[in-house]
């Protein structure tokens, strides 16, 4: 590990993996929080901004915290998945504390935007929710595409998806914002269920790695043992960020990728023939992935 952090725009609606992603982000010298930028998904926007602001305060961070979209490019926002991330979105672990503060000012696409132009070529987005504020920024200013380091998303499906059959939810969330994100002429890494489904954050380890993790997680590993038989959970969204700092965990091609639109295959992501590279990790070496975030985090201590 050398020279300076890489500087990091984490979009995100926290969700138990994103928290976990947060966490990660705290632990690694190599990575620097410019901001978060909140956006619907597990959560509505203003539970998943309030979980943002909470986490900011736990885990200890200081980047600041900006409100992003409520919905779909299209206005539409489907249920939240309280079976899979509780009714707070953070796995229904006790919230309680001190008031939190407002977030800061700034909608999310707007800072995504002006932080891009202040950093000419250093910054990287890393997107662990729906593609929304990031289309929303593209489409403010289409210069940002020129301007960014790199985008790093978690999200498609090539084969099996996880809100159906064909589709991943933060693609599925907003399947014409990924479509804008995919086909814009910025450096996109892919980081789909392919890959994030062998890394599998086992109970045990969950447990070792402190009470922090181990509560978090409970709900999230419980509805996982029920809807996919797994002793733990995925690390989807840590798995963004480890792409980033460990890139030979991963298994690539590159290629164009085209989002479905309709139908029942709505939200899926496929190789295409024309249309900009993008970098689809595929695969992970999912223990070594555990091992490296369990090892960059350490012993956590209580809720
Ligand atoms: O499909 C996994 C993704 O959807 C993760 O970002 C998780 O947080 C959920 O929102
Ligand atoms: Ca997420």
């Amino acid at each position: 590990m050398s020279g300076a952090p890489r500087l990091i725009i984490l979009d995100t609606d926290p969700g138990v993996d994103d928290a976990l992603a947060l966490l990660y982000l705290s632990a690694r010298p190599d990575l620097k929080l410019l901001a978060i930028t909140t956006v619907f998904g597990n959560a509505d926007v203003e539970t998943t901004t309030r979980n943002a602001l909470w986490l900011r305060d736990r885990i200890g961070l200081s980047a600041p915290v900006h409100r992003g979209a409520e919905a779909a490019l299209n206005g539409q926002r489907g249920a939240s998945p309280v079976h899979v991330h509780g009714q707070n979105g953070l796995g229904d672990i006790d919230l309680s504390g001190p008031s939190l503060p407002t977030p800061d000012a700034g909608a999310a696409h707007a800072r995504i935007v002006e932080l891009v132009r202040a950093h000419p070529g250093a910054v990287t987005l890393v997107a662990i929710g729906p593609l929304t504020n990031l289309a929303l920024a593209l489409r403010a200013a289409p210069d940002i595409a020129g301007l960014v380091a790199g985008v790093t998303i978690m999200g498609g499906a090539f084969a099996l998806g996880n809100v159906t059959p064909f589709a991943e939810a933060n693609i599925h969330n907003d399947p014409e914002a990924a479509a804008m994100v995919l086909a814009a002429p910025w450096p996109v890494t892919l980081v789909p269920l392919d890959a994030t489904r062998s890394c599998v954050l086992s109970t045990s380890d969950a447990r070792a790695a402190g009470d922090f993790v181990e509560a978090i997680t409970r709900g999230y590993a419980a509805a996982y043992a029920k809807h996919e038989g797994l002793d733990g959970c995925p690390l989807h969204d840590v798995a963004a960020l480890v792409s980033l700092t460990a890139p030979g965990l991963f298994t690539s091609k590159t290629t164009p990728v085209g989002v479905d639109q309709g139908g029942e295959r709505h939200g899926h992501t496929r190789p295409i023939d024309r249309g900009p590279p993008v970098r689809v990790h595929f695969q992970a070496d999912g223990a070594g992935l555990v091992d490296h975030f369990l090892r960059s985090i350490g012993p956590q201590g209580g809720q």
